[in-house]
């Protein structure tokens, strides 16, 4: 029976796991993959109980299970943490952990949702892109790291590190992704000031080699985040550093309109871990009114990345795609005309489209 750890974590986090359970239950239904569940909490709340935000137990749930579900984790009330057991840690713990070095985050524009853009019709109609992140090296494991004192002040640093093997497994990552998808890889970089992404950029020339279908750029950084906003539907698949991710994703987010809207998978091989890129939003958890279709949709993610059923992550997102068709909207995309529906009501209309 294949095993999903549930994290929900923190803030709107258990309200948008519910209805993630809510959707592998209904899919089960129609597939018979005979999904089980087990808890394995994480975060501030973990903390709370016990003293750590990814306690050993929580850890082990994840690794034995076949796949993982996370909420969301961290919040103001855990922000005066010291920096080792603030809730961010468990993210992190678990990535590194499980090795889960190929963070997909895709950027995808669903049509009735192109008014919920900051940026305008022409520019935003027909995104989509994947931006894949190595998620386990680079700036935010590099060591050494630290603040110390310095000349009567204090110094802070951290490393930016990557070996050769690191940079060949993502970029391996990206030009397969890159041939399901328009057989275009854009790898970034600041190749022209940091010799550790000089080094990106000459081994992700090299892995190229081995896939002469796919067309291969390179942009630094600067010129790619300006790029990603002025003409987005240029690219297809980005492929970048840890750090340069966690900022170029934001910002593919937000060319969709809303960020309750993205999906994410964090892969090692079949192995996954699956979370909204929206984080545990404090100031509304509890409410009933967070949008579930980020988590909905990282489920989909993971019956085409864990479970080996691309058609039931299809199945899952023709059925967000319908409800959105027929009007209705959480609070963060709502717009005049359509129809405003709480976390679970947008649950069960999903489960009603699947059935
Ligand atoms: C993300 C988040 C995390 C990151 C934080 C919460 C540690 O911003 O998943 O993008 O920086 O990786
Ligand atoms: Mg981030």
């Amino acid at each position: 029976m294949p095993l999903i750890a549930l994290c929900p974590g923190d803030g709107i986090g258990p309200e948008v796991t519910s209805e993630a359970v809510k959707i592998l239950k209904a899919i089960d239904e129609k597939h018979s993959f005979g999904f089980e569940f087990e808890d394995a909490p994480v975060g501030g709340t973990a903390y709370d109980e016990f003293g750590h935000p990814l306690p050993d137990k929580s850890l082990e749930i994840a690794q034995k299970a076949d796949a993982v579900f996370l909420g969301a984790v961290g919040g103001p009330k855990w922000e005066p943490l010291d920096i080792s057991v603030r809730p961010e840690k468990a993210l992190l713990g678990l990535r590194s952990a499980m090795d889960l070095y190929a963070n997909f985050r895709p950027a995808k524009l669903f049509s009735p949702l192109i008014d919920a853009s900051t940026l305008k019709r022409e520019v935003v109609e027909g995104v989509d892109l994947l931006v894949i992140r190595e998620l386990t090296g680079g700036i935010y494991f590099g060591e050494p790291r630290g603040v110390e004192d310095f000349e009567g002040g204090k110094r802070g640093f951290n490393t930016l590190v990557y070996t050769t093997p690191e940079i060949e497994r993502i970029a391996r990552v990206a030009f397969e992704a890159a041939i399901k998808r328009d057989k275009r890889v854009c790898s970034v970089d600041k190749a022209n000031v940091l010799e550790c992404t000089e080094l990106w950029r000459e081994v992700v020339i090299e892995v190229h080699k081995d896939y002469p279908q796919v067309e291969l750029s390179h942009m630094y950084v600067d010129n790619a985040t300006m790029q990603l906003i002025r003409n987005p539907k240029q690219f297809d698949v980005i492929v970048t550093t840890n750090m340069f991710g966690d900022i170029l994703s934001d910002a593919a987010a937000m060319l969709t309109g809303s960020l309750g809207m993205l999906p994410s998978a964090s892969l090692n091989g079949k192995k996954g871990m699956y979370e909204p890129v929206h984080g545990s939003a404090p100031d509304i958890a509890g409410e009933g009114i967070a949008n579930p279709l980020a988590s909905i949709l990282s489920v989909a993610m993971m019956l085409t990345y864990s479970f080996d059923n691309p058609q039931a992550g299809a199945e899952i997102e023709n059925a967000v795609a319908k409800v959105l068709d027929k009007g209705y909207r959480s609070a963060d995309i709502y717009s005049d005309g359509t129809q405003k529906v709480s976390t679970s009501e947008m649950g069960d209309l999903v489960v009603k489209e699947l059935s």
